[in-house]
């Protein structure tokens, strides 16, 4: 195909993904968005397959046939509370690819570069693999946490700041020495070194993040994945590939900003790794002592239809129990009675960002009723009853109250100013953060124990009675 027709298609595909990002910004355009970036993606892929620098299409078609069905497979099974897991994983292949993409560059044989321009060119492949070995190790770790197998606790090895400076430190030594690497066999020495101590640097400021810093970590490794991409394309000279890594590296950043904004932590200290472990026990405050109060689903109903104003709290046990449909129609139902029945949504309810708003979007909820924190958490004082449905961290008062509580600072949903608070959940166990909540012991606080969607089914029928 002529250069021309490529670099046209190249700058169609850059444009649906600007285009993409802005739909992805609000759930009503937000399946536009998913559709701008499908048709530049493969507008991108076919594009480059019939470029010049493809000579043989059969490996590539085996590859991308093993690559297409183990992610059709892996998409059609992961369960939506495993999608950031399935995130993390993901990341760590684009660090992974590179790695490898990285090596394969210096060791080309065909690769002919002089002067300023070979040294450019060594700068791109030593970066990108940095880059990309940081993400793959981190991104792994990040799975592990995400997915239980890897305990959340941090791990902080003594003097841990000062091994990041050392490994820093060594990792520009050797960049010195790579650049002034003789021969293709010390160069190789160099790489194989610094990507050792970037695949180290991945794993110690991953394991040294505690539970409730884990949004963070993710969107910050969906950043360093763009950064990765970004230095990948400089290394193989592909515009598109440099401007794709360069939107996933930039939004990536800005929801990281956004994420710490939500949990009030700083943004160096969380790029500089080993965030959120100052202050405070990893996990598990003390117990606050009390009385919980419980009520069944007819009492719930009854308060609810007395309320005048109703706050809906949704956390990630909504998702587990797949309660969202229920949810739905107990609104339509509250809002026919003539309740003012809105949501409030925290920014790292769940376990993904806008987890909450995709899971009322699926269910049809008005968008117009779901409100963000800033926006609603005033309103608690003037509210008849705050439900808080399998959320627990995000409404836990402890983080405004108690200074040596391990997520004292992160903003929270003020449930326990409504008159009434109403919990959903099954236990009195801990939520993501490991991190005792006194709420459930308030005097004006209402546990209503059991699966959200049992116990939602039971107040809904309760309510159309
Ligand atoms: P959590 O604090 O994890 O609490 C969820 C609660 O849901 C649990 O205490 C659990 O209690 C309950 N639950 C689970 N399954 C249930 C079911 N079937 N029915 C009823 N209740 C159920 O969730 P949250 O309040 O949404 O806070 C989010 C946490 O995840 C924060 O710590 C955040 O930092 C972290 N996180 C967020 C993200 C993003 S980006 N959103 C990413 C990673 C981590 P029982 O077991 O007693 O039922």
């Amino acid at each position: 195909m002529p250069q021309g027709v490529i670099i046209v298609s190249y700058i169609a595909a850059t444009i649906l993904f600007i285009l993409a990002l802005g739909g992805l910004s609000h759930p009503e355009t937000a399946r536009r968005g998913n559709l701008f970036g499908i048709i530049g993606m493969t507008l991108a892929i076919v594009a480059t397959l019939l470029s010049d620098q493809v000579t043989s299409y059969s490996f590539l078609i085996i590859m991308m046939v093993i690559g297409g069905s183990a992610g059709v497979y892996v998409a059609r099974k992961v369960e939506m509370t495993q999608m950031p897991e399935l995130v993390a994983i993901l990341h760590s292949l684009v660090g992974l690819a590179a790695v490898l993409i990285g090596f394969a560059n210096f060791i080309d044989p065909t690769a002919e570069f002089e002067g300023a321009a070979k040294t450019v060119h060594e700068v791109e492949i030593y970066l990108g693999i940095l880059i990309g070995a940081v993400t793959f190790t981190g991104s792994v770790i990040a799975f592990g946490k995400l997915c239980g197998k890897i305990s959340g606790t941090p791990v902080l090895l003594p003097g841990r700041h000062w091994i990041n400076l050392a490994m820093l430190v060594l990792v520009i030594l050797l960049g010195k020495w790579f650049l002034g690497a003789e021969s293709t066999g010390a160069g190789i020495m160099a790489l194989i070194l610094m990507t050792l101590i970037g695949f180290a640097f991945g794993v110690h400021m991953v394991m040294a993040i505690g539970g409730a810093d884990m949004p963070v970590v993710v969107s910050m490794l969906n950043s360093y994945s763009g950064w990765a991409a970004s230095a990948t394309g400089f290394m193989l000279s592909n515009d598109l590939l440099i401007v794709t890594g360069a939107l996933v590296g930039s939004s990536g950043a800005i929801l990281s900003y956004i994420m710490c904004r939500a949990m009030n932590r700083h943004f160096l200290s969380v790029i500089a790794g080993g965030f959120g472990t100052e202050g405070g026990a990893p996990a598990a405050a003390a117990g606050e002592a009390g009385e919980v109060v419980s009520v069944d689903p007819q009492e719930t109903a009854e308060l609810l239809e007395s309320a005048k104003n109703v706050i809906i709290v949704p956390g990630y046990g909504m998702a587990v129990a797949q309660a969202q449909y229920t949810v739905a129609e107990i609104v339509k139902t509250l809002r026919d009675k003539g309740v003012n029945v809105r949501f409030a949504i925290h920014p790292v309810a769940g376990r993904m960002p806008g987890h909450m708003n995709v899971l009322l979007a699926e269910a049809k909820v008005p968008y117009d009723i779901v409100f963000e924190m800033d926006e609603i958490n005033e309103d608690f004082p003037d509210t008849d009853v705050a439900i808080v449905i399998g959320a627990n961290d995000i409404v836990n008062p402890s983080a405004e109250e108690d200074p040596n509580s391990p997520i004292a600072g992160m903003p929270v949903l003020e449930v326990w100013k409504a008159k009434t608070c109403i919990v959903l959940k099954r236990s009195m166990a801990t939520g993501y953060a490991g991190v005792d909540n006194p709420l459930f012991f308030r005097e004006n606080t209402r546990m209503l124990f059991g699966d959200a969607k049992d116990s939602l089914e039971k107040v809904l029928a309760e309510l159309k009675k």
